[in-house]
């Protein structure tokens, strides 16, 4: 195995040994001159959000967050956009008659700040094509398992389900099928004996924080192929 794929770095550490994260990337500031305009779809706590933008303010991501959208009032990310000061946006899910009329709003709120690419940070609804129709292949998703293993909502208790030895985490363009667009990184992590949901969880999400910014990085750069 190339030594350039097992990045043996203290992030890439856990308490059971090394972490793979594929594809390596050699660098990751962008070359481009002009600042990515992202948009920040989220629904939770906001540890990916934070990721992002903390890459970006330390010059490791060329890009800026022009809103977050979130659509639950409690949701935590909302603090992690304000201490970044960066816009955001309620758009509840509730309050729309169908996915599609949703994903309408999203689009126009998205538009109107300037958004040219779309990253999905633990963003818990399904996309139509409305977004796609939008965005097209410029929408990012971050999942918590290997995919195709474990599709949908549930995916770490699915692994633990499965006594799968291996999981990980998926950055992914999103497609109509959930979980299924073209794959732009992955890292796996191992699952040990005693892990629990939050074990597990955290284990990966480390992993997220570090991909999640670097597949930005690799899907925006034209001149890496998908
Ligand atoms: C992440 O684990 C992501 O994989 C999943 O939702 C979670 C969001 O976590 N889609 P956070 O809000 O970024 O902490």
């Amino acid at each position: 195995m190339s030594e350039s794929v097992i990045q043996n770095n203290q992030n890439n550490q856990t308490n059971s040994g090394t972490v793979l994260i594929s594809p390596h990337l050699s660098s990751s500031v962008q070359s481009k001159s002009a600042p990515i305009q992202l948009g920040v779809m989220a629904s939770g706590s906001g540890s990916n959000f934070a990721a992002v933008a903390a890459s970006i303010a330390d010059g490791k991501l060329n890009a800026e967050i022009k809103v977050l959208i979130y659509n639950n009032p409690e949701a935590k990310v909302k603090d992690k956009a304000e201490q970044y000061e960066i816009p955001t946006v309620l758009i509840d899910h509730r309050k729309y008659s169908s996915r599609e009329n949703l994903d309408h709003e999203i689009v126009a709120v998205l538009k109107a700040y300037g958004v040219d690419w779309v990253v999905m940070a633990g963003w818990m609804r399904i996309t139509t094509q409305v977004l796609l129709d939008g965005y097209g292949d410029r929408v990012i998703n971050i999942h918590p398992s290997l995919l195709p293993s474990f599709k949908g909502i549930r995916a770490i208790e699915q692994a633990l389900e499965a006594k799968v030895k291996i999981t990980g985490c998926t950055a992914h363009l999103v497609s109509l099928e959930v979980d299924s667009g073209k794959i732009i990184m992955q890292a796996a992590v191992p699952v040990l004996e005693d892990d629990t949901l939050d074990t597990l969880h955290a284990r990966i999400q480390v992993q997220e924080h570090i991909i999640l910014p670097q597949a930005i990085a690799i899907a925006t750069d034209q001149s890496h192929k998908l």
